[in-house]
């Protein structure tokens, strides 16, 4: 990063109360830029997600050929058609964003194109493969740096080997990158999913006009995608991310006496899991006027601060909710009793290992807790305020920073994030809106 590092320590005097929206769905945004890249005509978009991650993907997109811009508050995408990339000119930079990478090469993967992939520290660490694996399989050849990392660049195969391809993680960003290799691949690309992940690729290829079908087995979801489709340009609507609601939505049950309204999150049923559980804990949370926009579940949630029970968490829920366990955890330090979390090997490998981040900086601040192979048992205050009082290093994690920026929020003693940058990958109005539900920030 280029600026010096910037501390974050927020404070609450009195209840949270109000009625926020938050910033558009991160893994939404980043597919209806490449798939509008793709589409023959203008693709519109209102409500995407400007955060780092996602403009990643935008600056990629364009390098390779995409003309997107933005007009007051719409973003317009000229695609080239599928098979259209170009050979972008320079390394593709991908800050910290590993949906923009592993999806991105997907899409390489099928093209004449060589590319290179650079990121950030933290980028720099992630496996990347799980997808390696499968598109050497379609036919595309890597130079990547040891343990299947960035830097690396790939050559892309066309035309590419059709692949049938059990996938051997629960990763939608494997799945994607798959489907998105198939766009550009001749004959049925198929993808068999034994845990259910995001299914917005899914539900963007046949919203853009691909021919794709989903089937249930006992091996698993068999999805199968027919390539070389046209792709037709869309007009889309960005829900509001389920992931960034999860931020006001937990410090609203931790904060005494708060009622906030987060407006137009995305409810989709791959992506739920966080309020189901917080429920299933005792959380007053109403789910209000359900509707669908632009093909995916939305709502608006009432929630109201309230006793937390710790509770064990089902690990197959884990994928529907993967990005929310560092505020799960959280929510869980504030509960009465212990709440185990386990099955979430994942997390390890997320923009930092989110099991021992969090384990690290939860018993910084005083929280009881152990570390399992694959998950945590947090024993909570049953609802009074933590002792607080560190530094907590977020190790280039926006979800983290976030976490202990709410955490801090019910803690005797400031809780200060040594560096609140990596929030601008996915939330740059986290600040903002938290301040503007009462929240201040410390000097
Ligand atoms: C994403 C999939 C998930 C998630 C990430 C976004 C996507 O990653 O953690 O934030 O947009 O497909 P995995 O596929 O690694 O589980």
């Amino acid at each position: 990063m280029d600026h010096p590092p910037i501390p974050l320590s927020l404070a609450a005097a009195g209840p949270l109360t109000g009625i926020v929206t938050v910033p558009g769905d991160k893994s939404i945004s980043h597919r209806s830029l490449m798939l509008g890249a793709l589409a023959v005509g203008e693709t519109v978009i209102t409500g995407l997600l400007e955060g780092e991650d996602v403009l990643a993907t935008a600056a990629a997109m364009t390098a390779m050929g995409a003309s997107i811009q933005k007009k007051d508050q719409t973003w317009h995408v000229h695609g080239v058609g599928v098979g259209g990339l170009l050979q972008p000119q320079t390394a593709l930079d991908m800050g910290n964003s590993g949906t923009s990478t592993r999806l991105l090469m997907g899409l390489v993967a099928s093209h004449p194109i060589t590319a290179t992939f650079i990121g950030d520290a933290s980028l720099s660490r992630r496996p990347m493969g799980r997808v390696i694996d499968p598109l050497s399989l379609m036919g595309a050849s890597f130079t990547a740096s040891p343990g299947g990392r960035l830097p690396l660049t790939m050559q892309g195969l066309c035309p590419a080997v059709p692949l049938r391809y059990t996938l051997p993680v629960a990763s939608a960003q494997v799945k994607s990158a798959v489907l998105l290799a198939g766009l550009n691949t001749p004959g049925r690309t198929v993808v068999i999913e034994p845990v259910a992940t995001r299914d917005h690729s899914e539900r963007m290829l046949a919203g853009f006009g691909a021919t794709l079908t989903v089937e249930p087995s006992p091996e698993g979801r068999i999805i199968t995608l027919h390539g070389e489709p046209e792709l037709r340009p869309q007009i889309i609507t960005v829900p509001g991310d389920p992931s960034s609601a999860a931020f006001p939505l937990v410090a609203a049950l931790i904060v005494p006496g708060s009622d906030v309204t987060i407006a137009n999150v995305g409810m989709n049923p791959t992506r739920a899991g966080l309020v189901t559980i917080l429920q299933a804990m005792g959380a007053d949370i109403s789910v209000m006027h359900p509707r669908t926009v632009g093909g995916e579940p939305v709502a608006d949630l009432v929630v109201r601060h309230g006793a937390l029970t710790g509770i064990e968490v089902p690990p197959d829920i884990a994928p529907s909710m993967i990005d929310e366990f560092p505020i799960l955890f959280v929510a869980a330090a504030f509960a009465q009793g212990t709440t185990i979390m386990t099955g979430l090997d994942e997390l390890r490998v997320k923009e930092s290992d989110r099991i021992a981040v969090m384990a690290a900086g939860l018993a910084a601040c005083g929280v009881t807790l152990k570390e399992l192979p694959d998950g945590l048992a947090i024993t909570g205050t049953g609802g009074d305020p933590l002792p607080g009082g560190a530094t907590v290093d977020a190790h280039l994690d926006h979800r983290i920073a976030m976490s202990f920026a709410i955490l801090g929020l019910n803690a005797r003693a400031p809780v200060t994030i040594d560096d609140a940058r990596p929030i601008a990958t996915s939330f740059p109005t986290f600040v903002a809106m938290m301040e503007s539900l009462g929240a201040t920030r410390r000097k």
